[in-house]
């Protein structure tokens, strides 16, 4: 299939170009590498730098790709910067969305795989969270990726747009070529391994009074290898011409608290981690761990990886790697 994906420059689209181009897809990656890498991309992917606000450019480049699908993936995705400047969420996240979507029916292309968050449940009544679960996000960024998802519903119902939508919980680990470079980087993994990488001194832990087994928060961590095969999958689906369909995708169990994550890191990098309790964040829940049958049952999709200390492993030998290339650089 000939997939364009936007954000592929970026953390987990990166992972997905590479997996997609292994099945024998053609990839195009749009990215305005705000955040994302130029090196991250996969050099068999065709590569147009710009903003997906641009829509004629979006367009042309659809149309000259002969696109079948979009995968989704470019965002602004940092919740406390949503909820200092909402407007930009508003602007990246719907205004630049909806011109994608116009791009798309500019060029005939009506297949879509969305990348959602767990961010739209909020504060969830219950654990593990299902699809059916109600949707009150507690932050504009959650808000604006919900908003987008209820347009590709009546975007289904009038032009026939064929959409998945895949509400990732914690994305987490690397491959053997991609791993996380956020500028600044806000995920728990990454810092930890910084911490034990000795390029910061400390972890902060927001929050020990929450209603978890040791107090910190529990998040449901998912390998970026685990995620990136959900959309491989999502494609081969996404072909009812009016039904949108949204998916959790996690590892579900129990989850892991800050502090098991922290302990795993430590038991894994064979470093001391630091870490210094803080003021919990605005609006951050106690647990977040979804319930993945829906996507099991209906895509066969099931993680690999689910095991957290593989996943920090895989992570940590990316960290390394990272740290290998910069110390060649400065040599
Ligand atoms: N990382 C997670 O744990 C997580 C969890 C839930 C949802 N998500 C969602 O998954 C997607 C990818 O996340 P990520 O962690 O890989 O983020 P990332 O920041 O690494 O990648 C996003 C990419 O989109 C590009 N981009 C942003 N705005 C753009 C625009 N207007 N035009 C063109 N390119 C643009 C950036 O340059 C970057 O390469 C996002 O939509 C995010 O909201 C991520």
């Amino acid at each position: 299939m000939r997939v364009v994906v936007t954000g592929g420059a970026g953390y987990i689209g990166s992972v997905v170009t590479d997996q997609l181009i292994d099945e024998g897809h053609d990839v195009l990656v749009i990215d305005d590498l705000s955040k994302g890498h130029r090196d991250a991309v996969h050099e068999a992917a065709a590569f147009v730098q710009g903003d997906l606000g641009e829509r004629t450019k979006v367009a042309a480049a659809l149309y000259a790709f002969r696109a079948e699908a979009v995968i989704h993936m470019a965002a602004s995705s940092l919740v406390g910067e949503s909820v200092s400047d909402p407007a930009k969420y508003y602007c990246a996240n719907l205004t630049t969305g909806l011109a994608l979507l116009d791009a798309m029916r500019q060029s005939s292309v009506s297949r879509l795989v969305f990348s959602s968050t767990a961010a739209v449940y909020g504060n969830p009544a219950k654990q593990p969270i299902e699809e059916s679960d109600p949707t009150t996000p507690t932050n504009p960024y959650g808000a604006t990726k919900l908003a987008f998802e209820q347009a590709l519903r009546w975007y289904g119902a009038a032009y026939g747009l064929s959409s998945v939508s895949l509400r990732y919980f914690n994305a987490a680990g690397a491959t053997e070529f991609r791993g996380e470079r956020h500028d600044p980087e806000t995920h728990l993994l990454p810092l930890v391994l910084d911490v034990a990488a000795g390029r910061r001194s400390e972890v902060l832990v927001y929050g020990n009074q929450y209603q978890t087994p040791d107090g910190t928060c529990v998040r449901d961590y998912i390998h970026v290898e685990d995620l990136a095969r959900a959309h491989t999958l999502a494609l081969e689906h996404v072909n009812v011409a009016g039904q949108s369909r949204a998916y959790n995708l996690g590892c579900g169990g129990a989850g892991y608290s800050v502090r098991q994550v922290i302990s795993a890191a430590s038991r894994v990098t064979g470093h001391t981690i630091p870490c210094r309790v803080v003021a919990p964040r605005a609006g951050d829940p106690a647990t977040l761990v979804a319930s993945s049958h829906r996507i099991s049952r209906e895509l066969g999709w099931k993680p690999r990886r689910h095991l957290l200390e593989h996943i920090i492993e895989s992570a940590w030998r990316w960290n390394l790697l990272c740290l290998a290339r910069t110390t060649r650089a400065t040599a």
